[in-house]
């Protein structure tokens, strides 16, 4: 299970201005970013593929009353509902072809881009009219292949917080119909 390290303190510190009826978070790991959530809603869904990570969050909640786990791909469990903000921190790092092992928690594809597209995309109909969707993006990943999900849907794209590591570069990203 991936343990809360920088990108999810970002996205933490962006999500805390927003709040509404619903919110999503997709791949939730250790559920630290849901009991924000959970303050800010009145109900909070979340999805893994890890069932572990589930578990965990399951475990370690006060309360659940307003919070609905489920595991699956992305969204792919929400056929039908409108959510006011969708968040997620993807597993955005390349796959290591050489050792051929892939992490989920951490490795997004071949060039790491991947995952990321496939969240966006998987969330994307799901948003409410006026919902936001917050996604962290590394300064490794290939901005082309967002640029590109982003005209496709004809969506808008706002960079709401950044922070320089010495390695890399995060950004939240906020898509808007
Ligand atoms: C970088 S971790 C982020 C965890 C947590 N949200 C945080 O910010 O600390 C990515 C999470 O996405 C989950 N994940 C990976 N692929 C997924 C998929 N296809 N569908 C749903 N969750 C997935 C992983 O299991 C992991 O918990």
């Amino acid at each position: 299970m991936y343990a809360p390290s920088d990108d999810t303190f970002l996205l933490a510190d962006c999500i805390r201005q927003y709040n509404g009826r619903w919110a999503l978070e997709i791949g939730v790991g250790s559920g630290l970013l849901l009991d924000i959530l959970q303050k800010n809603f009145t109900y909070v869904a979340g999805s893994d593929i890890d069932l572990r990570a589930l578990q965990h969050c399951k475990q370690k909640k006060a309360s659940s009353a307003n919070l609905l786990l489920v595991c699956c791909d992305a969204a792919s469990a929400f056929g039908i509902g409108k959510f006011d903000l969708i968040i997620s921190n993807p597993p955005y790092l390349p796959n290591e072809e050489e050792n051929n092992t892939v992490d989920p928690t951490v490795h997004g594809g071949p060039t790491g881009i991947e995952a990321t597209v496939h969240f966006i995309n998987s969330a994307l109909p799901l948003l409410a009219e006026n919902g936001k969707l917050l996604i962290v993006i590394s300064s490794f990943a290939n901005s082309s292949a967002l640029d590109k999900v982003v005209l496709e849907n004809n969506m808008h794209k706002k960079v709401v917080k950044e922070k320089r590591l010495f390695y890399e570069t995060l950004s939240i990203v906020e898509l808007s119909p």
